[in-house]
């Protein structure tokens, strides 16, 4: 059995941890297991919305509320008007996406690892107005090529927008070289951070990013159906977002309405409160922890994972990057994904199946279908790595 060397109490985290008694849950990339805390805090809220009314409710828990923008601030390293609190990482990219004024001509650059979703918002971006979207090539590790980012640079560039950590491999971008570059620049920087919050710290002053998507329910162990945009303080009077609503903006007089001046112009109105309370749970409880020594445990339990794989024979690990994270992928020689995820599943051991349509460009390049992704958390034990190695042994 692999020794542990953490700074995190494992038997306190497990504790926290209800799910961990029912399943071997390597699928934080997918959805953490929430702790009962974040449990607790939603469904009180549900409950005190059945007792006393979901408008009173909300009311009552006003602070709680604010609380949630304060605690992504302290997370990310902004200020909570900089924040919008929204119900996913897609919806929370879109709004900043699609508030970016993009003519013909105007070049986004993004990486091959890029998620489909935001793929497909650069296709109809582009259809629609002429803009084209570029690919930074990778470097010889897998990532991001600085260089050739810094070679692509001309007035033309509008956007580079760059999946941190994709939801298909351990890789993850250099987003700080990267922010280096589009500040010398002055381009604008959007920072898909949906699978590396949570798992690592992140501070956008030092990424430099202008805007950054998140979700809450990966790494951060939140409820489904929360995450978060931050946008920098003097961009966000620059963007008129897609949809506007009487959250966003006001209706002033019969023919004019203002949007509003903080980052919720990127909210609406009606929202899931309980989740969103639960998020701000969550972020503080990930806080207490603390996110240097969560990053420290996630990337050694996965590092000792990918190199046990790595030694089974037939099992190849696909991990791209100089710096890897939490997340492993790996194939068996001439086994179906589908089969061998369903010979976990009857383990009670929660992986999940990549498919090439989540990040066609990478998959392709690399001539993958798809891989098992079995991403660890710091909750995660060393006797589950032994089990999971030992069945996926014997697998083969
Ligand atoms: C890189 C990346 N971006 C965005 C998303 C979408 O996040 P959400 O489901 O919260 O919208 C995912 C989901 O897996 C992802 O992997």
């Amino acid at each position: 059995m692999a020794e542990n060397s953490s700074m995190i109490d494992i038997s306190r985290a497990r504790q926290d941890t209800p799910g961990c008694e029912q399943v071997l849950h390597f699928n934080n990339a997918g959805a953490g297991l929430m702790p009962r805390q974040v449990v607790d805090a939603v469904t009180g809220h549900l409950q005190l919305e059945a007792d006393i009314g979901g408008y009173e409710a909300a009311e009552s828990a006003h602070e709680a509320v604010e609380r949630v923008y304060d605690a992504v601030s302290q997370l990310i390293g902004c200020q909570a008007d900089e924040v919008a609190i929204i119900e996913n990482a897609t919806r929370a990219w879109d709004m900043a996406f699609y508030s970016l004024p993009f003519k013909s001509g105007d070049r986004i650059l993004t990486s091959i690892a890029e998620y489909a979703s935001n793929y497909i918002a650069f296709l109809q971006i582009a259809r629609r107005t002429g803009a084209v979207v570029e690919p930074i090539p990778n470097d010889s590790n897998g990532q991001v090529s600085v260089e050739a980012l810094e070679s692509m640079i001309d007035e033309r560039v509008k956007l580079i927008a760059i999946t941190h950590v994709p939801t298909n491999g351990g890789l993850v971008n250099p987003a700080v070289e990267i922010g280096n570059i589009a500040r010398q620049a002055g381009i604008i920087y959007l920072l898909d951070a949906c699978q590396s919050i949570g798992q690592m710290p992140i501070d956008v002053q030092e990424i430099g990013c202008d805007m950054l998507s998140a979700t809450g329910r990966k790494y951060l162990r939140g409820p489904r159906g929360t995450g978060f945009l931050y946008v920098r303080r003097d961009l966000i009077e620059q963007l008129e977002p897609p949809f506007l609503d009487v959250h966003a903006a006001t209706w002033v007089t019969k023919d004019r309405y203002e949007i509003r001046a903080d980052a919720r112009r990127f909210e609406n109105w009606e929202t899931n409160v309980a989740g969103k309370i639960g998020l701000g749970v969550a972020i503080d409880y990930a806080l207490a922890w603390g996110l240097g020594d969560i990053w420290a445990r996630v990337s050694s339990l996965a590092g000792t994972l990918r190199t046990r794989l790595s030694h089974l024979p037939h099992v190849q690990v696909h991990d791209l990057g100089l710096q890897k994270c939490g997340i492993v992928t790996f194939t068996i020689d001439k086994q179906d994904l589908e089969e061998i995820h369903l010979k976990l599943v009857e383990q009670k051991m929660n992986v999940h199946v990549s498919r090439a349509a989540s990040t066609r460009l990478d998959m392709d390049g690399r001539g993958l279908a798809g891989v098992i992704r079995a991403s660890v958390h710091y909750y995660n034990s060393e006797e589950e790595l032994d089990r999971f190695c030992d069945f996926v042994a014997r697998m083969i």
